[in-house]
């Protein structure tokens, strides 16, 4: 059973409590070896107050001021000690040398550890972590992670800044690309995923890199989608719906934490000791490091909270970060605060502790350098086989109407036949890789072009090729040549979509429209009459009413990486599935957002295509609007197949049982419900588990999450699959904000996606 949450009363006393006696909560990472615990024992012992604030210190390997204000080289800083970590490196030659002055030059010959983006893959680029969580494959996506961990590690990149674990609810935020979506029960299933993937087994095991769940916390609730921007969250949505993916990931071993540039409510998230101290510390017991967001520190006081710099890395260090990332304060300021008693040592200690087991646990006083060298050719050939699973598994078929009496996909490569490939996005290279590409090479990239160049030759099918306009053009002198292709050809496959620069880091839209004039070329290819197949390449959903409504065949494709070509034109043929599945709601228009599926009821709701929960008295008087439904175009759990499958309702073990009894962890509720493949191809269906909570003291979202499996049928085939509610998925932040299981109506029910199926009820008794 989790502690209680304390009330948000406790909580600032609490908080106060914890700032002005920091050292009472100061916590070590997990004993190492009591030969390790030793071995870090006499290195704090032994070390100057610079070379601790050395190790909290992280570079990127430019020159920087030292404790005293002297502008130093970045070589100059780690022979004296003064660097504990470097960002940015990824290569094993210049990962090396630098190592090599820590542990030959040095002081105390600690080695330096090496962080980087390791987003969606080192060198071998996956599908964008949107695009991934698409997959509702968890283990899938541990297997990229895995992967992306052994090609860093090869070249001394030990650390990654991953996994982004910021739930996203808002499509115009361009970090939406960087995460798992909107919804924190998925979320936390990636948050695993992740941290498994890139830590593995053991850090020790060489192959194996530290994983660091950021950004903590509430970086994606940006007000108005603008990266950066406050955010406003009550503490109950908190801990609904921002902390979980942390706290998974934390429960799953993430050695380090990332704290984020927003402000909750005012406070700076990489100065809020509610969350990097009560919460992340005192309540989940975390023991690895935190480290600040590229200059959080130093951006206190841009927030406002500190005129100078001992105030801004006073309050950042007391309320939890532990290494300063970029701002180079810790390492000037933490002396002498210590010196003049505003910050006590041993909280010092216990960061370079924190530090320092870290590197033991990777072993990397043993082996601090890296071997570098390619992989075998083996393991790149495993690289480029899960780049194509995983893209396949990531696209999402939102549209498959029929043309002339059968689905528009897949279609048929027949010789002879004509098929016009146009667009932007349909050979750049560049744009596959997405956001944060790391070490990936736009070369090492096959686009659609290529791929379906490659399958044309084989199968004897023609393919022309137009541009058609740029992704951001506004003029229209290439449309004449793609429209006459296109009205020769049998089937049109249109390439469109957003630059991979507009998604990612500080890269907010206004707009979700298709860039310049695509919509203009979409609506000018459709005209021509031909059937007409969208493969959409973005990092957000993107406006799309228009098309949804007048495109047989709409399959949205993220980035997706190295392999992004194959894995297309299979899918587009047959050979493999859509199996995605959306895990952000798609908006019929901008003025629609926020909209996320788990909202809550109100006390007016509209009946109207939104599914469950509707039974306002007046249907004019309802929240919603005028001039329009409130339904999302596509929502969250949405995707099509080359298949379809039925699901029955759900059977329940008893339609009886104690909420108390659950609470204890001695009973749960045990749901069953039967899957059939009712088309005529194999297909994997993804069956989810929802709920919806009613009579308990605070409102509950009208749908939530709370299981999931993807299910691989055969035509006709059927499949039970089971799920089991227990305290984890049925406690809530009641009134009080205790995190408890209260008595009241508990309604479930297992479909393709949220709005469909049919709840069933157990009562959650006294
Ligand atoms: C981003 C982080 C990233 C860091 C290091 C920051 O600007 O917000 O997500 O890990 O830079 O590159």
């Amino acid at each position: 059973m989790s502690r209680p949450a304390p009330t948000p009363r406790t909580v600032l006393v609490l908080s106060s409590l914890l700032s002005l006696l920091p050292e009472l909560h100061a916590q070590g990472g997990p004993p190492l070896p009591p030969q390790a615990e030793a071995r870090i024992e006499a290195l704090v012992a032994g070390m100057s107050l610079e070379e601790k604030a050395g190790q909290l210190n992280q570079v990127a390997t430019d020159a920087r001021e030292g404790p005293g204000g002297i502008l130093l080289s970045c070589d100059d800083l780690i022979r004296k000690g003064w660097v504990g970590a470097i960002l940015g490196k990824d290569d094993s030659a210049g990962i090396n040398a630098l190592q090599r002055e820590a542990v030959e030059d040095s002081p105390h010959r600690i080695p330096i550890l090496f962080g980087l983006d390791v987003i969606h893959g080192f060198r071998t680029e996956f599908p964008i972590p949107l695009g991934l969580s698409a997959t509702w494959d968890p283990a899938l996506v541990e297997q990229t992670a895995r992967f992306a961990a052994a090609e860093a590690a090869r070249q001394g990149v030990r650390w990654t800044f991953s996994p982004m674990v910021d739930i996203a609810r808002d499509p115009r935020w361009g970090r939406i690309s960087e995460g798992a979506g909107e919804d924190p029960f998925l979320g936390s299933a990636m948050a695993r995923a992740y941290v498994r993937g890139y830590q593995g087994r053991s850090l020790a095991d060489p192959s194996s890199i530290l994983a660091c769940a950021k950004h903590f916390v509430g970086y994606g609730a940006a007000e108005g989608g603008r990266d950066y921007n406050t955010t406003e969250i009550s503490e109950r949505t908190l801990r609904d719906v921002y902390l979980p993916p942390f706290h998974a990931a934390v429960q799953a071993g993430a050695g380090t934490i990332m704290s984020a540039f927003n402000s909750i409510d005012g406070v700076p998230a990489s100065a809020n000791p509610f969350t990097l101290t009560q919460v992340l510390r005192v309540e989940w017991g975390f023991q690895g490091f935190v480290d600040s967001d590229w200059t959080a520190v130093r951006e206190l006081m841009l927030h406002g909270i500190a005129n100078d710099e001992e105030t801004a890395a006073r309050r950042s260090f007391l309320a939890g970060v532990d290494m300063d990332m970029q701002s180079g304060i810790f390492l000037g300021k933490l002396p002498g605060l210590v010196r003049s008693g505003r910050v006590p040592v041993s909280r010092v200690d216990e960061a370079v502790r924190r530090i320092l087991r870290a590197k033991l646990e990777l072993g990397l006083f043993d082996r601090p350098y890296a071997p570098g060298g390619v992989p075998a050719a083996a393991a790149e050939i495993h690289g480029r086989e899960l780049a194509e699973s995983s893209a396949e598994e990531s696209f999402v078929l939102l549209e498959n109407r029929d043309v002339q009496g059968v689905p528009l996909l897949p279609l048929s490569p027949a010789p002879e036949r004509r098929i016009a490939l146009v667009g932007p996005l349909a050979d750049s290279a560049d744009d596959m890789l997405g956001c944060w590409s790391c070490g990936g090479r736009a070369r090492d990239m096959v686009t659609l072009r290529r791929a379906l160049a490659t399958r044309a030759a084989l199968d004897r099918f023609k393919i022309t090729y137009d541009r058609g306009t740029e992704i951001d053009g506004t003029s229209k002198s290439g449309f004449s040549a793609a429209l006459g292709d296109a009205r020769k050809s049998d089937v049109v496959v249109l390439a469109l979509g957003e630059g991979r620069s507009t998604s990612g880091e500080a890269a907010s839209r206004s707009s979700l429209d298709l860039p310049g004039n695509q919509e203009e070329l979409l609506e000018e290819i459709v005209a021509t009459g031909k059937p007409v197949v969208l493969i959409l390449f973005s990092g957000r959903p993107l406006a799309i009413r228009w098309a949804s409504g007048h495109v047989p065949a709409i399959l949205m494709a993220w980035y997706p990486g190295m392999q992004a070509g194959p894995a297309l034109v299979r899918t587009l043929f047959g050979d493999a599935q859509p199996e995605g599945r959306l895990t952000v709601s798609i908006p019929r228009s901008l003025g629609q957002i926020p909209n996320y599926y788990d909202r809550l009821n109100t006390g007016r709701p509209r009946t109207d295509a939104e599914g469950l929960g509707g039974d306002a008295a007046d249907q004019f008087h309802v929240s919603g609007y005028v001039d329009g439904t409130s339904a999302p175009l596509y929502p969250f759990g949405y995707g099509l197949g080359y298949t379809r499958f039925s699901f029955s309702e759900v059977s329940v073990d008893a339609a009886a049982v104690s909420a108390g009894a659950i609470e204890r962890g001695e009973a749960s509720v045990t749901v069953h419900a039967d899957i059939r493949n009712t088309g005529n191809r194999d297909g994997t269906a993804v069956a989810q588990l929802y709920i919806r909570l009613r009579g308990t003291s605070v409102a509950r979202p009208v749908r939530e999450l709370k299981g999931f499996e993807r299910v691989r049928l055969a035509p006709g085939e059927s499949r039970r699959v089971d799920f089991r509610l227990g305290r984890e998925e049925l406690a809530i932040w009641n009134l009080d904000l205790r995190h408890i299981v209260e008595p009241c109506s508990l309604y479930v029910w297992v479909a393709s996606d949220p709005t469909r199926g049919k709840p069933v009820k157990v009562e959650l008794t006294e």
